[in-house]
């Protein structure tokens, strides 16, 4: 149901073909996609980079068996795995690269600062930050339509991106050259492409 929703209400597709983009993954790199959900954005990266060793976690289990089963059925060897939302079960410096798409608005400010914290460590240095998630936006219209997923996904959580402080708590959490690369109008509001990197 996710995947459909996501299909005929975004340019789902066109932002994830972009983040993988702005992420410039080498061939071999390690790569975690934080909040994989279903898979979609893993399976692209692992399609698109055969050679790359690819992760996706999600607090999910059962969203997170639908993207087991969409990996197996494309044969693809991908690690995907739950955890307690709090702490990455992965080692200091394991990643090159992470992505995120449509996460951190999920998130309160707090928890943004912390699982921020959380990809700083896992991260190498000279590893990648890229981020996909709704901003705030130029237009008005744009800031008043994602009032939608705001009421929907609570605004709370949603409120920093509102906000537009994103880049700030990514900058606070230690990444540098912090920067909005790409700006995706939406029928819920303005999704920005992200990119960080830890120097
Ligand atoms: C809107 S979905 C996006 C899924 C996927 N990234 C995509 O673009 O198709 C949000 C996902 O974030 C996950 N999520 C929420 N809080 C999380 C947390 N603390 N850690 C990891 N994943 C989380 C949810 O379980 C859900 O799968």
């Amino acid at each position: 149901m996710y995947d459909f929703f996501l299909g005929i209400t975004m340019p789902e597709a066109k932002i994830k073909k972009c983040l993988i983009e702005f992420a410039s993954i080498n061939r071999e790199a390690k790569i975690l996609d934080f909040g994989c959900g279903t898979g979609t954005l893993t399976i692209m990266i692992k399609e698109f980079l055969p050679e790359a060793n690819v992760s996706g976690i999600d607090v999910d289990i059962q969203i997170l068996n639908k993207a087991i089963a969409k990996a197996e059925q494309e044969g693809l060897d991908i690690f995907l795995i739950d955890y307690d939302g709090s702490n990455f079960p992965f080692p200091h410096n394991r990643f090159d690269n992470i992505v995120s798409c449509l996460v951190f608005h999920h998130l309160d400010t707090d928890k943004k600062r912390q699982i921020l914290g959380e990809c700083f460590h896992v991260l190498k240095q000279g590893g990648k930050l890229t981020i996909a998630d709704f901003g705030r936006s130029r237009s008005w219209v744009q800031r008043l339509q994602f009032n939608i997923i705001r009421g929907l996904d609570g605004f709370k959580s949603t409120d920093a991106n509102a906000k537009g402080l994103l880049p700030k708590l990514i900058a606070d959490s230690g990444f540098e050259n912090v920067t909005i690369k790409k700006r995706f109008k939406t029928m819920f509001g303005e999704v920005q492409i992200i990119i960080a990197e830890k120097i």
